[in-house]
């Protein structure tokens, strides 16, 4: 059983993170964790497997309280801050050969793990030139293959598409003497319910979690006004057949993992050059900083050494009248906590990341938006602000493309929707 008996954790010395938890763990239960962006999740999970020591209280694993790692598998919230090899057969083997393990049983365990996650093929891939969505599974491959008596998944499937979802579902489903808890911004679908609010246990009534309850403000559907994306003959080698398409008004970009999103999305922002074919916005040729992009992993464009310096990057290069209130309104629009602004990026919860570096793409409001992945890591408060913003700046006359595979998310105020398959265009959907 694991055992938190009344633990805390400050980072900075002065305010507790977690605060007084108390918290059980038995072999093959199921427990959800639920809370807001910074409420302490991803902190108490790494508690939990020894990541980090509590500075009060008493973290147990089956009565020990040394060497937790061996016995809690932990799947961390962000892929890259895991995987440390660069190729993915040595990366699963790495776990399994700190146990001490045969050189036979090591690679067992990793043909094993790599095939139950569903990626044999990827084994000798580097693991840097990997969708998002593949590094999570490796990063749970590698938990596996150490036949972990406890679980901790972080968000684990926050970047996997739904099939793939239902995969790693059905793979935890079978550790039935595994006790499992689920770091989420969705209700459990069984066992238990825990609430986190401000580094405490809570009552389930007054945190504000799951689903959103509120309904996104409809997205003007008259699609005139936006500025058009367009997209002419756009191949890239392996990657990309072909794309023409006009992305006007906010557009949701779908399809299974490796389809080609992440690179679409790189070709519309002009950050990726096409072997061929061509994107204007408006009918210009796209130069990079005219569209804003998001990436999938927000870690990858912070990088001042504050969360205010960094959402005012782009208004001071872009030369706009005020920078500095451009920036306060776009941390605003992304509802980051003032107190936030002077800290360094880094220092943020992942969500608290994900909502900085949108800040930082809205501010020097550009004509048109890339998004991808934007909800991933965000709590329901996160996903509604973000929607009431797309649909504002298309209303404006922006538009945005927003790649995602929460379709339902985004579709009550879509205009399109694309899918994509394989590189190429599968289908488009107009929404009435
Ligand atoms: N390395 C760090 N140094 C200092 N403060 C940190 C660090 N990591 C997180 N924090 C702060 O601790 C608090 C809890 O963060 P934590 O990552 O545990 O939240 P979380 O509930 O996992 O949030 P999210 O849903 O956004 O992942 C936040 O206020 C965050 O800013
Ligand atoms: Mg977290």
């Amino acid at each position: 059983m694991i055992e938190v008996r009344d633990a805390c954790f400050s980072y900075d010395g002065e305010k507790n993170v977690v605060d007084h938890v108390s918290l059980t763990l038995g072999p093959g239960e199921r427990v959800t964790l639920l809370g807001r962006n910074g409420s302490g999740k991803s902190t108490l999970a790494r508690l939990l497997n020894g990541s980090l020591t509590p500075t009060d209280g008493i973290v147990s694993v089956d009565g020990e309280t040394g060497g937790l790692a061996r016995l809690v598998g932990y799947v961390r919230q962000d892929p890259c801050n895991q995987i440390i090899s660069p190729v993915v057969s040595d990366e699963v083997a790495f776990g399994p050969r700190n146990l001490g393990l045969t050189r036979d049983e090591v690679l067992e365990r990793v043909d094993e793990a790599l095939e139950a996650c569903g990626i044999s093929e990827l084994r000798n891939r580097m693991t840097t030139e990997l969708s998002g969505g593949q590094q999570q599974l490796i990063a749970l491959a590698g938990v596996l293959a150490m036949h972990p008596r406890y679980l901790v998944l972080d968000e684990a499937t926050s970047m996997l598409d739904q099939p793939m979802r239902r995969r790693v579902a059905r793979i935890v489903d079978g550790l039935t003497d595994v006790g499992v808890l689920e770091i989420s911004h969705r209700p459990a679908l069984d066992g238990r319910e825990v609430f986190l609010e401000s580094g405490r246990i809570a009552d389930q009534l007054s945190v504000f979690t799951g689903p959103s309850h509120v309904r996104p403000p409809k997205t003007q559907r008259a699609r005139s006004r936006q500025q058009v994306l367009r997209s002419s003959g756009v191949t890239v080698l392996g990657r990309l057949h072909d794309v023409s398409l006009d992305f006007q008004g906010l557009v949701v970009l779908t399809g299974p993992s490796g389809a080609g999103k992440t690179t679409l999305a790189r070709v519309l922002a002009g950050v990726l050059v096409p072997d061929s074919g061509s994107v204007t916005l408006d009918g210009r040729p796209v130069c990079p900083g005219d569209v804003g992009l998001a990436f999938q992993r927000p870690e990858d464009q912070l990088f001042c050494d504050t969360v205010f310096d960094d959402i005012a990057y782009g208004p001071r290069i872009q030369g706009l009248a005020d920078p500095a209130d451009a920036a306060r309104g776009a941390a605003r629009d992304l509802g980051i906590d003032e107190k936030l602004l002077d800290r360094s990026p880094f220092e943020l919860s992942g969500g608290q990341m994900r909502r900085a570096a949108l800040a930082g793409v809205v501010a020097p409001r550009p004509r048109a938006y890339v998004l991808d992945e934007p909800t991933a890591g965000l709590d329901a408060g996160g996903v509604d602000d973000l929607r009431s913003l797309a649909s504002r700046l298309v209303c404006e006359g922006s538009s945005v493309v927003v790649i995602t595979h929460d379709p339902d998310e985004w579709e009550p105020i879509a205009h399109t929707t694309v899918q994509l398959r394989d590189g190429r265009v599968e289908r488009v959907v107009e929404h009435a």
